[in-house]
């Protein structure tokens, strides 16, 4: 839409310059007539422009990217101090947003509901977001760019060590994640979920779970902040799969993924993606 307004300005523009110069070259009628004619041409080659751009269809039309993700799961995301959604897929998809030339809104939301949000509330969804087969087939990802495991959360005086010590155990995950996919299938487990990742976890410390399952970083990060309560056990211990994290978007938009595969390997190819691991992954202290 912006970009429209634009268009019709440079094209009014051009026809009041051409407009100065006639009347400060008095006398010279022919000069002044062909400036008229290139501001006309110049008029009309910014109105098929404005056309093109009224066609333009998609999420890039109107040059913003409303990007959903949920701020629960730090380092990826989480609210910063300004209570505004920060962390490394914020970071990330910024730079993404810039090298693409639009401008990235965040929508903070459930991430139950970001997959089916697509293509409506939001454009596209970064959240740590693990591909798997049920999810591309209603949207379609990006090229993977971080590998996770899900991880077990365990009071520090938990006997748990064993995929069969899961079984019967209460179990804190994230609504909706590969976490809570992963809890449901275990035999006799007692599932407590959560649409806040951050609820799960308060609720894991303060004895109303036995354990939880989430991703790797963030399963470090909340250990960090509670470490002399909660210890974070790698998921390959209980024969947990890796994982690939991607961008979810909306299934059969090969120009946008283009666009988003494009701006993700020219991040990885200038080193801005590996000083983005480093500031908020390797280096995410929480305070
Ligand atoms: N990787 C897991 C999944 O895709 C968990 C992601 C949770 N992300 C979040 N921003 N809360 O299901």
């Amino acid at each position: 839409m912006k970009k429209i307004v634009a268009l019709l300005l440079a094209g009014t523009m051009a026809i009041s310059l051409a407009a100065c110069g006639s009347s400060s070259s008095s006398g010279e009628a022919a000069p002044a007539a062909e400036e008229t004619e290139e501001a006309v041409e110049e008029t009309e080659e910014a109105a098929e422009e404005t056309e093109e751009a009224a066609e333009a269809e998609g999420p890039l039309a109107d040059g913003v990217l409303t990007v959903g993700t949920n701020a629960t799961f730090p380092p990826f995301e989480y609210l910063g101090d300004d209570g505004t959604p920060d962390g490394f897929d914020m970071a990330l998809i910024k730079a993404i947003g810039e090298k693409i030339g639009v401008e990235v809104e965040i929508q903070d939301m459930e991430f139950s509901t970001l997959v089916q949000s697509i293509g409506t509330k939001i454009d596209i969804a970064i959240a740590g977001m693990t591909v798997t087969p049920e999810r591309q087939e209603t949207v379609d990802f990006s090229e993977p760019y971080y590998d996770a495991v899900q991880y077990v959360l365990l009071p520090v005086d938990s006997e748990i060590r064993t995929y069969e010590d899961l079984e019967g155990k209460k179990i804190a995950v994230q609504l909706g994640t590969t976490g809570n996919f992963i809890a449901e299938e275990i035999e006799g487990a007692e599932l407590a979920t959560y649409d806040k990742a951050t609820d799960a976890c308060n609720d894991l410390v303060n004895g109303r779970a036995d354990c939880m399952i989430i991703d790797k970083n963030p399963a470090e990060v909340f250990q960090g902040k509670f470490s002399d309560k909660l210890v974070a056990v790698d998921g390959a211990q209980f024969s947990f799969e890796v994982e690939n994290y991607a961008i979810a978007m909306p299934k059969g938009d090969t120009e946008l993924a283009e666009k988003i595969n494009g701006a993700l390997q020219e991040l990885k190819e200038d080193g801005t993606f590996d000083q983005l691991v480093e500031d908020y992954i390797t280096n995410y202290s929480a305070e």
